[in-house]
């Protein structure tokens, strides 16, 4: 499908939808008429395995309280599995709500209040947030822009770590916002930045 196709298949029209990335502009800067650059929100329809998976949903009709049902996990490992050769045991796996939500639990699960968490800016705000709402010391290092990438300053984490006894480094894989075409992440198996 070239880029046409895919646009006169999937582009829709997002305002006046309630959409915060066009309807909320607004409400956040003041103003309409902005290109709403803020949000990594997409203007493209979701695929039609999925819509189609949802619309089976809704017709069931009854929308009580769920389990999370054994297919859960195993299509998660089988996702791991076919891209990173990774096989996770079902034991390790959590279910959560969102990524933010996650990251607040292994900060409760990992630290205590008033200990150190470091992130790497720029970086997406909430990263900031659960830091500080959980009462723990919010750590931040730069990025470096260095030839137009960002990419990790290991010599101010070093710093960073050990003049605040970090004891959580929150890494952010993609990372957002970064920029594609350099490794900036030495995890590079798991997404390839
Ligand atoms: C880096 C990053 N993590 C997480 C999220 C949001 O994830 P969730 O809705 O699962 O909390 C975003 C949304 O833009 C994001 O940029």
């Amino acid at each position: 499908m070239d880029a046409k196709e895919f646009a006169s298949r999937y582009l829709v029209d997002r305002r006046n939808t309630d959409s915060s990335k066009w309807d909320g502009l607004r409400a956040k800067f003041g103003e309409d008429g902005l290109i709403p650059l803020w949000i990594a929100d997409m203007e493209f329809r979701t695929c039609e395995a999925i819509t189609e998976a949802l619309a089976e949903r809704v017709r069931h009709g009854v929308f009580g309280y769920s389990v999370v049902p054994d297919e859960y996990y195993a299509v998660f490992s089988d996702w791991m599995e076919s891209r990173y050769g990774w096989r996770v045991a079902r034991e390790s796996v959590r279910f959560s709500t969102g990524c933010v939500t996650a990251i607040a639990w292994m900060i409760h699960a990992f630290t205590k209040p008033g200990d150190a968490c470091m992130i790497l800016t720029p970086v997406y705000y909430p990263f900031h947030n659960v830091v500080t709402n959980n009462g723990r010391k919010l750590v931040t290092v730069p990025l470096k822009y260095e030839a137009g990438y960002f990419t990790m300053d290991y010599e101010a984490i070093g710093k960073a770590i050990r003049e605040n006894s970090v004891k959580m480094f929150i890494q952010c894989s993609p990372h957002n916002p970064g920029q594609t075409g350099k490794k900036i992440c030495p995890f590079s198996r798991c997404c390839g930045r």
